[in-house]
């Protein structure tokens, strides 16, 4: 099997600089946006899919320098992001101004369907999110009105049919085409008021895991197990997450201390690994990988894989399986 179909390097991820209709509108413009796994979002039908496999969602990043913002929107599906480096502000309202929250590496936060987001680099350094996206088709953005006006502005249209026409680029609007309506006041609306408390309840602190050593993953020495999206899941030893609701996916956070192991198993489901610290060395069918901070992996559904810490300080990775409810891990193979 050719595993390295299956990885995406940190360093090897492809950017798209115009992928959204606020690529042009100042504090945006230099934004990077990646589809990693899945077609997620992007309006720009040129944009680079890394892996097309449907794994039921879709997995992409976004990295930008201090001060670079992503304009405020909605999703038709629930939208996760995991911090991997950089300090970003998530603000949520239709203007930005209901609430905002500062996350850093290692938080999570799940936003819901019905609750305008957007979010900025404060820090100092250039960042990066790691985001996953609910199904395997996640429907369209839904930009804040104001959006549209200053894309208008800077030459960037965004189509009914949800792709973009970059006028700077020269590139002009198909004959029998039309611009996407500007969202309108009723579906403004229809959104939710998010406060920054509770935007502080959708949000899981690296701090603030709760790691386990008695789930089906964790029973060996120097590993341990923390539930952080999800409900209760029997079959895997874990309790419900800490963000327990449905997302029709699972995130797990696994830490693995120096020389720890946890021996091959196979799955029922897309597992998708991302490392956030160290190095994970990941064996399937005995081929085998060495995973380091930032890179994202998908394993081969009914494989055999184990997973060691193969560096110098304890590994952090993160697995993202469809379903709420994830089979039993089969180690018998
Ligand atoms: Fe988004």
């Amino acid at each position: 099997m050719n595993l390295r179909s299956r990885l995406v390097r940190y360093d090897e991820l492809v950017p798209c600089l115009n992928a959204f209709i606020d690529a042009r509108s100042p504090g945006s413009d230099r934004k990077e946006n990646f589809t990693i796994i899945g077609p997620g979002v992007a309006e720009n039908p040129d944009q680079h899919v890394h892996i097309t496999l449907p794994h039921g969602f879709n997995i992409g990043g976004a990295r930008q320098p201090p001060g670079c913002l992503n304009s405020q929107h909605s999703h038709l599906t629930n939208e996760v992001f995991l911090v991997h480096s950089g300090t970003w502000a998530f603000r949520s309202g239709v203007d930005a101004s209901d609430g905002e929250i500062v996350l850093r590496e290692g938080d999570v936060i799940s936003l819901p369907t019905g609750v305008f987001r957007g979010f900025e680099n404060v820090g100092d350094d250039v960042g990066y999110l790691y985001a996953i996206l609910g199904r395997d088709d996640p429907g369209r953005v839904l930009w804040a009105p104001q959006v549209f006006d200053l894309a208008e502005k800077h030459g960037l249209v965004l189509l009914e049919d949800g792709s973009l026409v970059d006028t700077t680029l020269g590139q002009k609007v198909p004959a029998g085409k039309r611009p996407m309506p500007r969202t309108t006041a009723e579906q403004v609306a229809a959104h939710r008021v998010i406060s920054s408390g509770e935007l502080e309840g959708i949000v899981i602190r690296a701090g603030n895991y709760t790691w386990r050593r008695d789930t089906a993953l964790s029973g060996f020495p120097g590993v341990e197990e923390a539930a952080l999206l999800g409900p209760a899941s029997a079959a895997e030893g874990l309790p419900a997450g800490s963000l327990p609701w449905p997302h029709e996916f699972v995130l797990r956070a696994l830490r693995l201390q120096l020389d720890a192991h946890v021996p091959a198993h196979r799955r029922a489901e897309e597992e998708v690994v991302f490392v956030l610290r160290g190095a994970l060395g990941v064996e399937v069918d005995g081929e085998r990988i060495e995973l380091r901070r930032g890179d994202t992996f998908t394993t081969p559904i009914g494989s055999a894989r184990s997973f060691r810490n193969a560096g110098t300080e304890p590994c952090v990775a993160f697995f993202t399986r469809r379903g709420d409810r994830p089979a039993k891990p089969d180690f018998s193979a």
